[in-house]
């Protein structure tokens, strides 16, 4: 199934209507310190994606992915669930929908958010949300993945980016980079070398989508 984000109808004189490819349009969703939204905005800046990151939402008040986001000129918006501690309460999922709607977004990224996704988001972006976890999917799924990895005494771990469906790290797989485990390593040092491969791994594939869309 294709999306059709990147594209812009202009009518030209002469009366035909001719695509240009334009940038895709990112929103950017996360509850943490941001890193692999600051690798997708070292990307963009330095030419390696075309794309725009067009807001940065965040359910956490403070966190550090809203600061990066005002540094660089990026608007922001705050989410306040007082319900829930694991998902938005509807009527706050659809506030975060109007708030991607109104900024033209093409793609959803999930960048760190803690939260389970659930249908106002899903349907208003069908196959346009995609998510980043640190772990060779569909093993290690949920919290501190690189842990269970080493806990479990694999060989090799490593980060997955994937569409996002309502369970939890369940979507469909578009790629993954392997990270081996080396001897002595800590849940730090395996999870920093993780996050090392997502911060190639997901401007990659944001190029690679918008690529195959236009
Ligand atoms: C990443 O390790 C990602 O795999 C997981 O959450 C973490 C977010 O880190 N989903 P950051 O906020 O991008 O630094």
């Amino acid at each position: 199934m294709q999306m059709a984000f990147g594209l812009e109808s202009v009518a030209c004189a002469g009366s035909n209507v001719v695509h240009h490819p334009v940038a895709m349009r990112l929103g950017i969703l996360g509850s943490g310190k941001g890193s692999n939204f600051g690798a997708i905005l070292r990307a963009i800046q330095s030419g390696d994606l075309e794309a725009t990151v067009e807001i940065v939402i965040s359910d956490v008040p403070g966190a550090g992915i809203l600061d990066l986001a005002s540094t660089a000129g990026i608007p922001t918006h705050t989410l306040i669930e007082p319900r829930y501690k694991s998902r938005l309460s509807p009527e706050v999922e659809e506030e975060l929908v109007r708030v991607l709607q109104a900024a033209k977004v093409d793609l959803v990224v999930l960048a760190g958010y803690m939260r389970v996704v659930k249908a106002p988001l899903l349907e208003a972006f069908p196959r346009r949300v995609i998510n980043i976890h640190p772990s060779l999917l569909p093993n290690f799924r949920g919290l501190e993945a690189w842990r269970q990895a080493l806990e479990a005494g694999v060989e090799k771990t490593g980060c997955t980016v994937h569409y996002v469906d309502s369970g939890v790290d369940t979507g469909e797989i578009i790629s993954q980079t392997e990270v081996p485990l080396i001897e002595g390593d800590t849940p730090e040092s395996l999870h920093a070398r993780i996050q090392a491969a997502e911060h190639h791994l997901y401007p990659a594939v944001i190029r690679q989508l918008a690529k195959e869309n236009r």
